[in-house]
């Protein structure tokens, strides 16, 4: 449960219109709002984002996602308030509204130091789909601010691709 006591069901659900929030993470987290998944590059400020607010306002966890053919792309997964069950929430947002949009998978990217996330995308029953030595290198080529170093200071190289059907 988080200081202000609510608990994710208390959370509510939106449409993100404005996405400076999601941008300023994206940048903060990775160092560009745009994701590489499979071949593609998504810019997060020009796809769909839903986010969940406490009552009082505040973020507890943004999410961005599109689709491409029968097939939903999972962006970007931002949580504020880690291990209170918020990204479980958010993940399930995306998963109905990429439902209801016609989906049936659901693709994730984690890049190769990101174990939080794996274990994440795994125990929500994403399988692994894909993996792609030394993409994250390839793309700072193009896009020099992406981070070089993630979790415990891992260095970053190849992007490690989930997906679950829905
Ligand atoms: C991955 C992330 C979204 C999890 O958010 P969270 O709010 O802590 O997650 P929740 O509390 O909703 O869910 C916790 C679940 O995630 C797993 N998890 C989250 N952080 C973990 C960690 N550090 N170590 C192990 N498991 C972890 C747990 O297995 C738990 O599932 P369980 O309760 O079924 O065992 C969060 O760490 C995050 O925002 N990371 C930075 C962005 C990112 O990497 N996003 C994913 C790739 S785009």
């Amino acid at each position: 449960m988080s200081p202000a006591g609510s608990t994710p069901d208390d959370l509510e659900l939106r449409v993100v219109t404005d996405k400076g929030e999601l941008l300023e993470i994206m940048l903060a987290a990775w160092g560009s709002h745009s994701m590489m998944i499979g071949l593609h590059v998504y810019d997060v400020a020009e796809i769909n984002a839903l986010g969940l607010y406490e009552p009082g306002g505040r973020t507890a966890a943004l999410a961005s996602w599109t689709l491409r053919g029968d097939t939903a792309y999972l962006c970007a997964l931002h949580s504020l308030r880690p291990g209170e069950g918020v990204a479980i929430r958010m993940l399930d947002a995306v998963v109905a509204a990429a439902r209801a949009a016609g989906a049936t998978r659901l693709k994730a990217m984690t890049t190769n130091d990101n174990m939080p996330g794996l274990v994440f995308y795994q125990r929500r029953g994403f399988r692994l789909s894909g993996l792609y030595l030394e993409a994250i290198d390839a793309y700072r080529s193009v896009v020099p601010t992406i981070i070089k170093t993630g979790y415990k200071d891992i260095p970053i190289h190849d992007a490690i691709e989930l997906e679950i059907a829905l």
